[in-house]
């Protein structure tokens, strides 16, 4: 037992698993008797829940351990955890270089944070705990949500693929599928609480079902969790183009809860590339996917990501890139310079583009991305849209008085409200849009239909990241 209560921090880099792999850090951290520390102090556990995506993630955690080093000296109780992509990558290093650190765990050892964190306390010693392999599915651990509206709710876990780029395979392990019926109660469970938005989520969210073979097994699950009574929003993130099928694309135009927006890497629009990516599918088959998916969801809005400057990219394989997003009129697209992963396939390729170039076709490739969304969204003038108004987006701006959400196609829209009205996070509401900025929507006019959500009154504004590839919480803008 503790004596005192002892506060703690969780610090969250990456993408979606690990911003929901961070609600169970924090729900752990509660059920072990931890408190969450105040704004500004400084806490008696800091977790850093890590990413290894790309290489400025890892000099940013060692970075940052640099900075906590005096103050922890300062606080000599203070206790430092390391978890996440780059424990499991580093796994000893990580003491090695940063000895000031308690404990390390890896992606898969989560439930043992606070028994770690109270051993390092008593044996004086840094403790590290990385399994190979997934033992519990991290959906029993207790949570903290962050957002009292919407929820993540995991469907599988890992990836087989082998895209010769990534580094996820080696840090998240094999994909592991949660049962369709644990997913579909958790659904419930989220919306009996109030939960009104669910996204589910997998590196590969097509693929699930391999181990019980089942190839409409996502397609099944989309249509089940839809259909879960006081759900209003369902989205998915991500799916790969290779295992796209057309019943996944029936099950979202088919099924009402389930919003009218894809998220899908494309990665590359050149043939030659997407082949030494590893990735099983070709440029025509993308827009293939596309052309069905518009004509059975004619609203829908596609967004990607998008690797600039793979290993023997030519200045022809990146004008196929430009003329797949001018073809595929992306709502818009995360955009990443190529990162050598050391250990990965790619990283001892031939032809390594040099830095000035990808820099250059980097920026060449935004300026077309963002004439595309501005193009897209411009269209949308005039037009009526649902937005469900969101925790920290919801709050009304001081200077122009409006409140903002998203759309059911997860467009960013700023919403002007009449005088007296004030919606809470979760409230959906329709409005005109009178405006269109590249990356944003602005409904100045025709605000109508209020509806409210059910105990949003007792929610806490909370702030929530913006929805966004599984590769990134940070907008490229940002
Ligand atoms: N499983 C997801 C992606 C996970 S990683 C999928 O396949 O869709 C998220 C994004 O990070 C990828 O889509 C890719 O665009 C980017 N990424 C991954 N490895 C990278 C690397 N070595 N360099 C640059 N970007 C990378
Ligand atoms: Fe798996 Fe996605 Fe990485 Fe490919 S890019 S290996 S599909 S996580
Ligand atoms: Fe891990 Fe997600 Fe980064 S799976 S490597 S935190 S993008």
């Amino acid at each position: 037992m503790m004596n005192e209560t002892k506060t703690y921090q969780v610090i969250t880099y990456g993408c979606q698993m690990n911003v929901h792999d961070s609600e169970r850090i924090s729900g752990l951290l509660d059920a072990a008797g931890y408190v969450p520390v105040a704004e500004g102090a400084t806490a008696d556990v800091v977790v850093f829940n890590t990413c290894a995506v790309r290489e400025n993630a890892d000099n940013r955690l060692y970075g940052n351990l640099g900075h906590l080093a005096p103050v922890k000296q300062l606080n000599p109780g203070m206790q430092i955890a390391v978890g996440g992509c780059m424990a499991q990558k580093d796994r000893d290093i990580v003491v090695a270089k940063a000895p000031w650190v308690d404990v390390v765990f890896g992606t898969h050892n989560i439930g043992h944070l606070p028994l770690l964190l109270e051993k390092a306390r008593v044996e004086h010693e840094a403790q590290v705990e990385i399994a190979d392999s997934l033992v519990t599915f991290p959906s029993t651990l207790p949570s903290r949500r962050e957002s009292a509206y919407a929820g993540w709710v995991t469907i599988s876990v890992g990836c087989n693929n082998t895209c010769t780029y990534c580094i996820v395979p080696s840090v998240r392990g094999k994909e592991t599928d949660r049962r369709p019926q644990d997913v579909v109660a958790e659904v419930r469970m989220l919306v009996d609480q109030g939960v009104q938005e669910i996204t589910l989520l997998g590196q590969n969210v097509n693929t699930y079902g391999v181990e019980f073979s089942d190839r409409d097994a996502f397609a099944t699950l989309l249509r089940e969790c839809g259909a879960v009574d006081g759900l209003r929003r369902l989205r998915f993130t991500s799916p790969h183009p290779a295992y796209f099928t057309d019943s996944v694309i029936a099950a979202m135009a088919e099924t009402e809860t389930v919003m009218p927006s894809l998220h899908m890497p494309v990665q590359s629009g050149a043939d030659a590339v997407l082949k030494r990516m590893r990735r099983a599918y070709r440029r025509d088959r993308f827009l293939s996917i596309l052309d069905s998916v518009r004509a059975q969801i004619p609203d829908a809005a596609v967004t990607t990501d998008i690797i600039v400057g793979f290993p023997g990219e030519t200045e022809k394989d990146f004008q196929d890139t430009l003329d797949l997003v001018r073809q595929a009129r992306f709502a818009a697209a995360f955009t990443f310079l190529y990162s050598v992963r050391p250990g990965t396939e790619a990283a001892s390729m031939p032809d390594q583009v040099p830095h000035t170039v990808v820099q250059e076709r980097y920026q060449r490739l935004i300026e077309v991305i963002d004439e595309i969304a501005w193009e897209e969204n411009k269209a949308l003038v005039g037009r009526e849209v649902e937005v469900m108004f969101a925790t920290g987006e919801g709050r009304k701006d001081d200077r122009t008085d409006r409140v903002s959400g998203r759309a059911r196609d997860n467009r960013l829209v700023h919403v002007t409200v009449p005088d007296g009205v004030h919606p809470r996070p979760g409230d959906i509401a329709r409005a005109t849009v009178t405006y269109a900025a590249p990356h944003h929507l602005i409904a100045d006019t025709g605000f109508t239909g209020l509806i409210r959500t059910p105990g949003g009154d007792a929610w806490q504004a909370q702030t929530r990241p913006a929805p966004v590839s599984l590769g990134t919480t940070i907008p490229r803008r940002a």
